[in-house]
């Protein structure tokens, strides 16, 4: 269930060229049940910025909540200046969450990440071990300087790379990675989240394939509850639907593809 929790961060670590990993622990109580591809609404306590801002849920461990956060603004650049010892306050959890095989499993499943959008998938590479899945990770960047927490996506299954100038993995989108060239084991599904061309070019490889795919959209959002609609997204269905209530993970039939 939704809360409304003060936290207290823990740990405060610069990641890559542009990113800080967040790790908080609740001031009081327990941290409320949250699935992997749900996310926070943090607020940023500061005058210039009003509304609060959505991050997935990296990590959880016990009652220790981690995010990953790009600075790319104002909200963010406050996120990522936080120190230990500082508070976060945060409405938790959000969002429907990734399909997980209801029991224990062992369909191979691909976990796509592009940028900071490899937020989500390590906290799902972790349900879905637990679950009997090995996890294998396909992260892009465009550079060796943009990939984010390679180590800890190796202690839990393994992990392929490209870049777009070649300077990490194989040169390239991870759409075109030699996995889906080479690989001989058939995947049963995809999970999915980055910038929305990666994510429509995976979609579309995954519909070619039979492949079951979801992904996360990270639209823009205000309230994060459904009171605002602005984050709202055309979906193949030809109607409107709001992706912080309903979403952010879709099934990939269901997204336009163009
Ligand atoms: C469900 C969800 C989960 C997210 N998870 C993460 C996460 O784990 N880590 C993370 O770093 N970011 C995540 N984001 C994106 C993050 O919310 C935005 O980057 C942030 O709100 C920008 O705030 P700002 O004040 O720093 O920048 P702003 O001043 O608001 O914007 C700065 C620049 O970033 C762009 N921008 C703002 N919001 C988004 C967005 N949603 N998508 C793409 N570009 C955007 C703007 O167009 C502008 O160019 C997520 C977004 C959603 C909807
Ligand atoms: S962000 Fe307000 S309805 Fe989705």
């Amino acid at each position: 269930m939704k809360k409304i929790i003060d936290l207290r961060v823990t740990l405060s670590e610069r990641v890559g060229a542009q990113c800080v990993l967040l790790k908080a622990k609740p001031v009081e109580g327990r941290l409320p049940e949250c699935k992997p591809g749900q996310f926070a609404q943090l607020r940023v306590d500061n005058p210039e910025t009003f509304l609060r801002r959505p991050i997935s849920i990296h990590d959880v461990e016990g009652d220790e909540i981690s995010f990953l956060v790009q600075e790319v603004g104002k909200g963010t650049s406050w996120l990522c200046s936080l120190k230990e010892g500082d508070l976060l306050n945060a409405v938790l959890p959000l969002g429907n969450g990734f399909t997980l095989p209801c029991a224990k499993s062992t369909c191979p499943s691909l976990l796509i990440g592009g940028g900071v959008g490899v937020a989500p998938l390590l906290f799902l590479g972790k349900r879905l071990r637990e679950q009997g899945v090995k996890p294998t990770f396909l992260l892009g960047a465009r550079s060796k300087a943009q990939l984010i927490r390679l180590d800890a996506f190796r202690e839990i299954g393994d992990v392929f790379v490209t870049t777009e100038d070649g300077s990490e993995g194989e040169r390239g989108f991870v759409t075109q990675h030699s996995l889906f060239t080479s690989h001989s084991s058939p995947l049963s599904f995809i999970y999915t989240c980055g910038p929305m061309p990666m994510m429509r070019a995976v979609a579309k490889l995954a519909r070619e394939r039979g492949i079951e795919c979801e992904l996360s959209l990270e639209n823009r959002m205000a309230c994060g509850v459904g009171a605002c609609l602005c984050c709202v997204e055309e979906l193949a269905d030809g109607h409107n639907h709001c992706v912080c209530t309903e979403g952010p993970v879709f099934d990939a039939r269901k997204i336009i593809d163009n």
